[in-house]
């Protein structure tokens, strides 16, 4: 597979791609990415930064200029491009779960090998572009930041991975994905498909809120637009934003 229109400019260098494809996307058409294995100034979710060693992992961002997507349904483009990248993951690896933890972050087991950072752009109720960065981590053995749990595929399995065939592989995924649910009916199989690959989707776990408290949950639901719900041990359930609550690893 292989998609026609997607075009890649790739840079030797640069502080975001999200940051350069912001400031060129009135230049570029849906599908174009911005790609460099040497990311300066990597930005991250929640104002964090984003850790990639040079020339070790893909690090790169996606304009899409959604025509069949309008604001409020903006949570669908997150699982797109999440359901893609775990079906590429998948395909090399075989002997760990590949899950999407909520909302976006791609986790290996209990680890975070794909992390996704989504800039809307707004234009009444419809969505003028979406750029989508995506930081994974591909042949980095060790890593210096305070991140509580990255791993690379490398740990998974035991062999370094041209850089190239990966980016190609799951660029190509994300956009066809994207392009291919189309119509309102085939969101909720989207959807479905979002709730069928999430990371401790079954079962309690801990979680904590900004002011510090702790409690057991299980995920009861993710509302299309991204919601989260959690049911505690006594049968409460909680929605939450994104921000609004964290899982305890
Ligand atoms: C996260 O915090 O989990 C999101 C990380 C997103 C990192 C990617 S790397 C490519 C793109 N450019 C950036 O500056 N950030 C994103």
């Amino acid at each position: 597979m292989s998609i026609k229109y997607k075009s890649i400019i790739h840079l030797d260098s640069v502080g975001s791609t999200n940051s350069y494809l912001a400031a060129h996307a009135s230049l570029l058409s849906h599908a174009s990415v911005v790609s460099t294995y040497n990311q300066t100034s990597g930005r991250g979710q929640r104002g964090n930064s984003w850790e990639s060693e040079p020339h070790k992992n893909l690090s790169f961002s996606l304009l899409l200029r959604p025509q069949h997507i309008i604001a409020r349904q903006q949570f669908f483009i997150s699982e797109a491009v999440s359901i893609a990248i775990v079906n590429t993951l998948r395909r090399h690896i075989s002997n760990h779960k590949v899950s999407i933890k909520w909302p976006n972050d791609i986790y290996v087991d209990d680890s975070k090998i794909c992390g996704i950072l989504i800039e809307n752009t707004l234009s009444g109720c419809n969505i003028a572009q979406s750029i989508v960065g995506i930081g994974l981590n591909i042949n980095q053995q060790y890593f210096l930041s305070d991140a509580p749990n990255p791993i690379s595929l490398i740990h998974c399995i035991s062999a370094e991975t041209p850089l190239d065939k990966i980016l190609n592989e799951v660029t190509d995924e994300i956009i066809s994905t994207f392009d291919h649910y189309d119509s309102t009916q085939q969101f909720d199989t989207l959807h479905e498909t979002y709730i069928s690959m999430l990371w401790r989707g079954e079962g309690f776990h801990h979680y904590s809120t900004p002011d510090g408290t702790q409690f057991m949950a299980r995920i009861s639901n993710v509302a299309p637009d991204g919601i989260l719900s959690l049911t505690d041990t006594q049968g409460h359930t909680s929605t939450f934003a994104f921000k609004e609550v964290s899982a305890i690893l």
